[in-house]
């Protein structure tokens, strides 16, 4: 019998001993899965953000500037409700990331920024404040989300003064009426030549 209960107390302690070394382990692989993404890594993905950035506002300024020429404000209001969302989409799908345009005053709701977001607009604003040129200004960070690790990243955007028809203090009565029955929760008017009108805004899946 003492036997026995001997043999019980060593095997109860090798399962103690292989439960802590499995949680030994998992700390360390654990460690290993949440540890920092390489610098050459973080380069390589701030540069394909940078192109796809380019890319979603190249094809973003074709069709606004097509539409301007073609039928005016009005028209071009239209192109940017419809077109935005799909062209951001578009290049979502070709990179399997999430790309869109986010702001602190927003036009469409959709496009509001989630808490990482609007903390990175805030420190644009502060940059901006501090004298740093708007057109370069950019962020990235890897973060936490749902237990998942995201690369994010934020390019801000300047207003020019051809944002000003449709984001300005002065804009037409024409447009408007159009954006008041398309965005009736507009906020994104009142802006100055050279204000940060908003931010590209990326997210990419790392796990
Ligand atoms: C013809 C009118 C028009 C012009 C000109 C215009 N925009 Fe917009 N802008 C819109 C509309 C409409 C939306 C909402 C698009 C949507 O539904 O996603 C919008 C949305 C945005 C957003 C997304 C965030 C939000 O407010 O929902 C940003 C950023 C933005 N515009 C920046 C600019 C910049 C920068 C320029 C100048 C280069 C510009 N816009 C010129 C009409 C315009």
């Amino acid at each position: 019998m003492p036997q026995l209960l001997l043999l019980y107390e060593r095997y109860w302690e090798l399962l103690v001993m292989n439960n802590r070394t499995r949680k030994v382990v998992i700390a360390l692989v654990g460690l290993l899965a949440t540890g920092a993404v390489s610098a050459a890594e973080t380069d390589q993905r701030i540069a394909e953000s940078r192109m796809a950035v380019k890319s979603f506002a190249t094809q973003l300024k074709s069709e606004l500037v097509g539409a301007m020429k073609s039928g005016g404000p009005t028209k071009a209001i239209g192109v940017c409700h419809m077109k935005a969302p799909e062209i951001a989409k578009n290049v979502s799908h070709a990179k399997g990331w999430a790309i869109g345009r986010t702001s602190l005053k927003t036009r469409n709701p959709d496009n509001a920024p989630d808490a990482w977001e609007k903390k990175v607009l805030l420190k644009f604003e502060q940059r901006k404040a501090q004298g740093e040129s708007v057109k370069k200004m950019e962020y990235s960070a890897v973060v936490d989300h749902d237990g998942k690790r995201e690369f994010r990243y934020m390019k801000a955007i300047p207003t020019g003064k051809v944002c000003l028809v449709c984001h300005g203090s002065n804009i037409a009565p024409g447009v408007i009426s159009k954006l008041d029955a398309l965005y009736p929760r507009d906020q994104a008017r009142g802006f100055k030549e050279g204000d940060i009108r908003g931010a590209f805004t990326i997210r990419q899946p790392l796990d």
